[in-house]
């Protein structure tokens, strides 16, 4: 089949790559000039596991002409939907990406369908691309299909979840739209959901809405461990055998980050209260993560006086597995030292540059030298963390590393 992917960040590069290597026609769209000469010299743009290999087994078109999309049996719009400085969601590059689809519907005569994948706010496929893609003259059901199916992909694994998907959901605007995208994933062998279209933007915001109060659920359990001197990975071991409760998002520490858990709770939340609703719980999940991440700082400060002092931060990416800093936990950590006129210096195997272009005024230097801090935080459960010898330190720990146990003073955060 040919498809059209708008948008290469790491939802689009990685379904281009996966459909290419099912055996579809890829084209790709980006405006980012660098995105288009990096992907067509077969270099991946972001750090993703598996995806440098399989861009070097695929062809692929990248272009940041939208008039290339003429002849696409289906397009999938997978651009972002950042959050701006105020907390409201952009939806900017999702009316730019419908109306390039606009133009292009204009001088067709064939069906085609298309595709939402980003995240966006329950109501937008109904009340902004549709009528968006209508200008063309086109009509929506009778010229041209359009469904709405969320994707789940997790950073680090996206390409492996791609290919092994929980589940298939297509919001569709009706019967013969939906049809579309479960052709192409006609291989796998994986629960299928078909909705309306603004279930299916919903079903994205719940899910991920759902797994941000779980780990802040979590973390509240853990400090109250905490407190009670308690180890809340024993306790979330415990518990994660009833499968109605389930182990996974039990890993309790200083909160989550990301692209995604961060705002999609905030879309939602900012979606409950346009319709009067005050979505209390959705509300303190987001204020107390905030909070959490600088329980750190506290346990920190019960060992040494910050002012001066040089502390060294293991971990700067959201999670392992990515150089992506959106929202890291590392953020508020850094921001948070530096007010109190603490010397920082930090290590990451792959995310510095990233870290660099937020905070160029820090200390970036191996892991082997954040050993020489007068203490040491540990913000990523990097595996090679493991590796370092910490005895004779201060280590406060937000991730539960195990071998960090043997320093002289060791804090971990919910433990
Ligand atoms: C998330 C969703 O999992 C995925 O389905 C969706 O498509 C995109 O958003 P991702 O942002 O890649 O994926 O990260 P995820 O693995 O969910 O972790 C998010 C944050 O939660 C990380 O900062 C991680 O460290 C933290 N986390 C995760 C915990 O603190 N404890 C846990 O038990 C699990």
């Amino acid at each position: 089949m040919k498809v059209c992917v708008i948008g290469a960040g790491y939802i689009g590069l990685t379904i281009a790559v996966c459909l290419a290597k099912m055996g579809n026609e890829l084209l790709l769209l980006d405006i980012d000039a660098q995105k288009v000469k990096n992907i067509n010299n077969k270099t991946s743009t972001i750090h993703e596991n598996f995806l440098d290999e399989l861009l070097q087994q695929v062809d692929i078109e990248m272009s940041s002409d939208p008039g290339k999309m003429e002849g696409a049996e289906t397009i999938f719009i997978c651009v972002g939907t950042p959050l701006n400085k105020n907390g409201s969601m952009s939806l900017e590059q999702v009316v730019e990406a419908a109306k390039q689809v606009s133009e292009v519907l204009k001088r067709r005569e064939d069906y085609c369908l298309i595709v939402v994948k980003s995240t966006v706010p329950p109501g937008t496929t109904e009340d902004i691309v549709i009528p968006l893609l209508q200008k063309s003259g086109k009509k929506a059901g009778k010229d041209f299909g359009i469904c709405m199916s969320p994707e789940f992909l997790s950073a680090g694994k996206a390409v492996y979840e791609f290919m092994n998907p929980s589940r298939i959901v297509v919001g569709q605007y009706d019967k013969r739209s939906g049809d579309g995208p479960l052709k192409l994933f006609s291989s796998f062998n994986v629960p299928i959901l078909r909705t309306n279209l603004r279930t299916a933007e919903m079903i994205k915001l719940a899910s991920n809405s759902f797994l941000a109060t779980k780990i802040s659920f979590m973390n509240e359990i853990g400090n109250i461990c905490k407190q009670l001197g308690i180890d809340a990975y024993e306790v979330a071991k415990g518990m994660g055998f009833d499968d109605r409760i389930g182990s996974k998002f039990l890993n309790a520490g200083i909160g989550f980050g990301g692209s995604c858990l961060p705002k999609d709770l905030n879309i939602l939340v900012a979606a409950a209260k346009e319709t009067g609703y005050a979505p209390r719980i959705l509300e303190e999940v987001l204020e107390f993560n905030d909070k959490q991440a600088l329980k750190l700082i506290e346990l920190l400060k019960k060992h040494i006086l910050l002012n001066g002092a040089t502390v060294g931060l293991l971990g700067l990416a959201f999670k392992p597995g990515t150089d992506d800093v959106r929202d890291s936990r590392a953020i508020r950590i850094v921001e948070a030292l530096l007010k109190e006129r603490a010397v920082v210096k930090a290590y990451d195997p792959v995310a510095i540059s990233n870290f660099k272009k937020l905070f160029p005024q820090i200390g970036y230097v191996s892991r082997e030298e954040i050993l020489n801090c007068d203490a040491i935080l540990i913000t990523t459960e990097w595996e090679e963390f493991n590796e370092l010898d910490y005895r004779g330190r201060i280590v406060i720990d937000g991730r539960r590393i195990l071998k960090a146990r043997e320093a002289k003073i060791y804090e971990g955060v919910c433990w």
